[in-house]
């Protein structure tokens, strides 16, 4: 099937078809998500936390998110990828913004960027992004590079005010020139409120059912990351429990001498030279 393009999402959103949207970080794990009939993949700085072991996303560098974006773009070739802007890539001037946003489309063949946040600032870069021909998703809510900012990993717009503040914020993003605009960690109905007003896509991850698509983090849904999981994910599977049995069987086997079986598990010699064999190694210390 042919790559999704920006104006495809926009014709599933008019049509009511819901767009399916995960996270992934390497090459196996996109291969498997294109096969499934992924619509998007977002190669996020959660890779800090579920790949290279932080608490945080904030070590996350551009060399990391594009050496990964790269492993997922050649898994996924015909699946749209965003490339998450890594803390302080964006923040710092227009300028540095375009030049990282271009490097995640020349050097990893993303299709869009995605960054966080939502002032006038932000509002700053996504058009200056955008005005330099890079698509760009804004993403608000719980926003982890805002994290001291907004007192830990909470739920936002759980006040009338706050919900409120939060549609302007989408509204600024969509003005910007923002392609599409994830919400994460919101009430189902502020995800419903942001949603009936805009004229892009907009995902959710822990904003309830009514938005267009939907993100989990993959490794949360599949119960690969088990340091903590938030209350909105469903785990689909338990991976990471039958990689840890498949582990032990191994190490016991191997204790025990029960793996490898030779006549099942290892290369044949012809008999002949395996007689040879026998023969020089008598001459050998
Ligand atoms: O980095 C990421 O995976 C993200 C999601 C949590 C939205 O930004």
């Amino acid at each position: 099937m042919a790559k999704k393009s920006i104006l495809d999402f926009q014709s599933m959103v008019e049509k009511g078809d819901k767009i399916v949207f995960l996270t992934a970080y390497d090459y196996l794990t996109a291969k498997m998500q294109e096969k499934a009939g992924v619509d998007m993949i977002l190669v996020g700085d959660s890779l800090g936390m579920v790949t290279l072991g932080y608490d945080t996303t904030f070590p996350v560098t551009m060399e990391d998110m594009i050496r990964h974006t790269q492993a997922v773009r050649r898994g996924a070739p015909g699946t749209f990828i965003i490339g998450d802007m890594p803390y302080m890539s964006y923040q710092v001037s227009d300028e540095e913004a375009i030049a990282n946003a271009g490097r995640f489309i020349k050097e990893a063949g993303a299709d869009c960027v995605k960054l966080e946040g939502a002032g006038p600032r932000i509002a700053s870069r996504v058009q200056a992004i955008n005005e330099a021909g890079v698509l760009v998703m804004g993403h608000i809510g719980l926003t982890p590079q805002f994290m001291g900012q907004l007192g830990g990993y909470k739920a936002q717009g759980r006040t009338a005010q706050a919900a409120v503040s939060l549609i302007k914020q989408a509204k600024i993003l969509e003005e910007a020139g923002a392609c599409s605009i994830l919400v994460e960690g919101v009430p189902a109905a502020v995800g419903k409120a942001i949603t009936e007003r805009a004229n892009i896509p907009v995902l959710g991850i822990g904003a309830g059912s009514y938005t267009h698509g939907q993100l989990v983090i993959y490794a949360d849904m599949v119960g690969l990351y088990d340091n903590f999981t938030p209350k909105f994910v469903k785990k689909y599977c338990n991976i990471g429990e039958t990689l840890v049995n498949a582990f032990s069987v191994y190490a016991k086997e191997v204790k025990e001498g029960q793996f490898p079986v030779d006549a099942e598990h290892a290369y044949k010699m012809k008999d002949e030279e395996v007689a040879q064999l026998t023969s020089l190694l008598k001459n050998i210390k």
